[in-house]
Parts: structure tokens; C-alpha cells; sequence
């Protein structure tokens, strides 16, 4: 890579929707983007890029040292190129630790970087998380939440993400959760045991019983799967109503959404962090572009980082929360007056 890649980004999945928002938002941002993905395209920004065929990566990776994958790859293959050839890659989706422990033993002298653990609930996760965790080490309990809206701009790979969250089991547990305006006090839906619960949270929460939580709005949507589960028919959901209208769409909707971390020791709340926003894709594509500026200067120079790393093990929520606010996204804490 040369210095004229410097300010140079491929979006892997560009084709996608979370790939088109990230493309627009980094161009915007002043990045020079080349588009990467599976289906031929004349443009010159487009790069064939299909990771089922690792080939197709090498000539876009060489035109940048940055790279964004929007691509749930179990194969790796991004990030088995970054590690190997140098730069830097971002993954939306996070690479588990049991990804990390493969890599790392299969890449024992990366000479690039791959960070995890971004998007919007990787910062609610683990930088909200550790911050909380740092303040309050007596902590029993975390729950963590997000909310979700039938409204929301949302690609095939992200319903599909979702489906898996909401349809398993066939009944979840509720609580009512106090959320910040405009959402008030809502009956959320527990998501799991998953994937998630099981080993994001464990590693972000030592120590605590997590509970992960789901407030999906508006009216209609919540009662709808309220009321599927109350009569434990979630697992009924047919992944066909979550897959239906593919496509970009032309108005990218501004949905209010809320993602939060809550603390508590025997039951009283210790503390609560919220990230607040409108247009949950919209969110997460300012997450990227401030990770992307923040991680920079840990990418490159005598002191570079390589490997595998969570963002947390690079930045704390006080190195991101101004570049979030720039981009409409709020940090906010809550910590209650002692008894
Ligand atoms: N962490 C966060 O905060 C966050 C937020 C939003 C979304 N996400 C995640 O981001 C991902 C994208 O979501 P989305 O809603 O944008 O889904 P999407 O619209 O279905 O986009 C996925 C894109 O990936 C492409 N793709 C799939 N396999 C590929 C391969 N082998 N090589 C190259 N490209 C490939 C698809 O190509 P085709 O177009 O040809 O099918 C599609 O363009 C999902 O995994 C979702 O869960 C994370």
C-alpha cells in the first residue's frame, strides 16, 4: 500500500444497505471509497470483491489501507488478508473470540489490524460497558438492550440477524424497562441464551448474570410479538416475513432508536450509559466512520498495533463520544444519588 491510499477506504458489501449507508457516510466524511462487492458493476469506484473467492480481494486491498466489512463472513477471509498483508480492518459484525483464538493462532506475526466489537452495540457493549464495569466492580447484574423497529432501514443479512435474535426461543421472558424520551417506560422482550448472551456478554461483563434486552416499537409491531409470545409461538416466525423486499431504500427512515448498558448490585441500579439516535443503520455508520478516525493513528508508525483486537483494547467511550455527538448519536450517563 502507498501513500496515496492513505485516505482510502473499500466497503466490503457495499451492495448491501448497511454497505451503501457506509459508502455515502464516508464519503461525506471525505474518504475516497472504492465499492466492494459480489455482483459485476461497470463503476469505476466498484471493485469485484467476492470472499467465497479469496482471489478477488487482493487487487482492492492494495489500493487501501483502510478496509470495512459489512459481510458476516465465517470464513474470515478479509480479515485473514489484513492480518497477513498489513492495513487496517474494520468489521461491523465483530469477530468472536473464538475467530480471534483461530487467527491468532494461525497468524502468529500479523502485519495488520483487525478490530471487532464496533458497531453501535459494540460501543454500548464494551467501551459503555467497561466504563461501567471500571466504576462499579461489585456489579451482580448487566443488562444491556437495544431497540428495534419494524421502520428501520434494514438489509436481507440484518433481518436475518434479527429473526435469529427474536425467533429462539418460542417464549422469552419481558420486563418493563425505563428508557430515556421518546420511548418511556416499555415492555422489552429478553433475547436468548444465544451466540450474544453466551460469549459477547460474558467477556464484557465478568462476573455479572447479562441479561439482553429487545424493546421493539412502533404499537403494532410490539403488541404483534408480544402477543406471539405470550401464546409461545415465536419460533413460528417464518424467516420469509424477515427476508421479503430486498433492496436499498430510496428514503432511509430516521427511526428514533436507543441502546443501553445497565448496572445493578442485589437488584439497585449502580449505573446506566444510553446511546441515542435517529436511524439505527445511520447510527452505526457514524460509529465506523468515528472508529475509523479514531483508530487510525494506532494503525500506522513505529508504535502500530497489530492483530486481533476488540476496539476497547485500542479506545475508551471518552475518545469517541464528541465524534458520535457530531454525528447525531448521544452519549448519556445515569448514576444514581447514593441511599
Ligand atoms: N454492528 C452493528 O451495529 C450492525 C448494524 C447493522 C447491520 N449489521 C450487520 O451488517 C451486515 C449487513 O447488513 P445489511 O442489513 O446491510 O444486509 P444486506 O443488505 O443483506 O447486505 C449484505 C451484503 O453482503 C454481501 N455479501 C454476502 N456474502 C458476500 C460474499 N461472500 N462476498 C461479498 N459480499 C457478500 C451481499 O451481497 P448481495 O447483495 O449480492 O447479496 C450484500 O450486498 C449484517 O451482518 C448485519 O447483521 C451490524
Amino acid at each position: 500500500m502507498d501513500d496515496s491510499a492513505a485516505n482510502r477506504v473499500l466497503i466490503i458489501g457495499a451492495q448491501g444497505v448497511l454497505g451503501t449507508l457506509l459508502t455515502r457516510g464516508f464519503r461525506e466524511a471525505g474518504w475516497d471509497v472504492v465499492r466492494g462487492g459480489r455482483r459485476p458493476e461497470r463503476a469505476a469506484d466498484f471493485r469485484l470483491v467476492d470472499l467465497s473467492q479469496p482471489e478477488t480481494l487482493a487487487r482492492a486491498l492494495a489500493e487501501v489501507d483502510l478496509v470495512v466489512s459489512a459481510v458476516r463472513d465465517t470464513r474470515l477471509t478479509a480479515e485473514r488478508s489484513v492480518l497477513s498483508q498489513g492495513g487496517m480492518l474494520i468489521n461491523v459484525n465483530g469477530v468472536s473470540a473464538a475467530e480471534r483464538t483461530a487467527l491468532r493462532r494461525e497468524i502468529v506475526a500479523p502485519r495488520g489490524l483487525v478490530v471487532g466489537r464496533t458497531g453501535l452495540g459494540g460501543v454500548v457493549t464494551f467501551l459503555a460497558g467497561r466504563e461501567l464495569i471500571d466504576q462499579h466492580a461489585d456489579a451482580d447484574t448487566a443488562e444491556v438492550g437495544l431497540t428495534v423497529s419494524s421502520r428501520a432501514a434494514s438489509g436481507r443479512e440484518g433481518r436475518l440477524f434479527l429473526h435469529s435474535l427474536l425467533a429462539r426461543p418460542s417464549h422469552h421472558a419481558t420486563a418493563r424497562i425505563a428508557l430515556p424520551p421518546p420511548f418511556g417506560r416499555q415492555r422489552c422482550i429478553e433475547l436468548g441464551p444465544n451466540e450474544v448472551t453466551e460469549t459477547i456478554f460474558a467477556e464484557a461483563f465478568p462476573g455479572c448474570a447479562v441479561h439482553y434486552y429487545a424493546c421493539l416499537s412502533p404499537t403494532i409491531f410490539r403488541a404483534t410479538f408480544l402477543g406471539l409470545n405470550s401464546v409461545r409461538l415465536l419460533s413460528k416466525l417464518p424467516r420469509a416475513a424477515f427476508t421479503a423486499g430486498r433492496g436499498v431504500p430510496k428514503r432511509i427512515p430516521r427511526e428514533p432508536f436507543c441502546y443501553w448498558a445497565t448496572l445493578r448490585r442485589d437488584g439497585r441500579v449502580l449505573g446506566s450509559r444510553f446511546l441515542q439516535g435517529e436511524g439505527n443503520y445511520q447510527g452505526t455508520v457514524a460509529a465506523t466512520l468515528v472508529f475509523a478516525e479514531a483508530l487510525r493513528p494506532h494503525a500506522s508508525g513505529p508504535d502500530a498495533r497489530r492483530g486481533v483486537l476488540g476496539v476497547d483494547e485500542i479506545l475508551a467511550l471518552r475518545d469517541v463520544e464528541a465524534g458520535l455527538a457530531e454525528h447525531g448519536v448521544a452519549v448519556s450517563r445515569i448514576t444514581p444519588a447514593p441511599r
